[in-house]
């Protein structure tokens, strides 16, 4: 029945990584970049800067936005298992599509996710998994929501909505601001938005804003609650003087 559902709403994409993602006919936009493809746009927008910017943290509290294909989720236990890393992994992940995730366990993974299919398995059977290093649990319903429900400390956020345009009300200050309330101190966020209006939106919401560039990727936001060495920091300050036309988007205008 949940492929059924699928089949009608939804359409394999090949990315140029080789690996598959969806295209969505309901917000007309596939799940991820075709260009920088599924697995390597997980990895290296989210995942890598997120995990090495957090070395030295032994548990890790992530709120990935949202679920989709698990992509960021999965490649986040796969880079952990690959690596041999000891890091307990908590992941939260809001989503309100039931039939997609239902699905996922016979959706063409690539390679690299074999050593983890039991937990895909069991991610799409029970919206959950468990085991001494791992936890995943899928917050079914709408993110605005789910979020206010959430009792723990984050500290990662994978922000990877669907586009401002099409989902608006999942990149407002409004919903910044409900992130960063259940944000630890020295959280950082992930986002593949480059846009001023988003940038806006986080800095207004005490984030500090950097560049991150990866190799074969187009540069991507890392936005932190703390200042970082290393990355390039962009002064949002002087974005707004030499921008006085930029806005962060708000609830009230959709
Ligand atoms: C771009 S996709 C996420 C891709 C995912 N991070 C991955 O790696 O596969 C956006 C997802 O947000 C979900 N979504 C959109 N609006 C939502 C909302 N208000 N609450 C919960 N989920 C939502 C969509 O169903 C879709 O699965």
């Amino acid at each position: 029945m949940y492929n059924e559902i699928l089949r009608v709403q939804k359409e394999v994409v090949l990315c140029d990584d080789g690996t598959h993602t969806l295209y969505s006919k309901e917000f007309d936009e596939p799940y991820h970049s075709t260009k920088d493809g599924a697995l390597h746009e997980s990895l290296e927008k989210h995942v890598k800067p997120s995990l090495i910017l957090k070395s030295n943290q032994n548990k890790l509290t992530i709120l990935d936005i949202c679920f989709g294909l698990g992509y960021n989720t999965f490649s986040t236990l796969y880079y952990i298992k690959k690596n041999n890393l000891k890091t307990k992994i908590h992941i939260l992940s809001p989503e309100f599509d039931e039939a997609l995730v239902r699905s996922l366990d016979t959706f063409t993974f690539p390679p690299e996710f074999d050593s983890i299919q039991h937990i895909i398995k069991a991610v799409s059977q029970n919206l959950s998994y468990e085991d001494e290093q791992f936890k995943v649990e899928i917050l079914l319903g709408d993110a605005r929501k789910s979020i206010l429900t959430i009792n723990e400390k984050i500290d990662i956020v994978y922000q990877d909505a669907f586009s401002p345009v099409h989902n608006p009300l999942l990149w407002t200050y409004e919903w910044f601001r409900d992130v960063r309330a259940i944000c630890k101190e020295d959280a950082i966020l992930t986002t593949y938005s480059t846009a001023a209006a988003i940038r806006l939106g986080l800095y207004e919401n005490d984030f500090y804003i950097f560049v991150h560039r990866a190799e074969m990727m187009r540069y991507s936001t890392v936005a932190s609650l703390q200042m970082l060495e290393g990355l390039e920091y962009i002064d949002m300050e002087l974005k707004k003087i030499r921008n006085s036309e930029a806005r962060s988007m708000r609830d009230e205008d959709f």
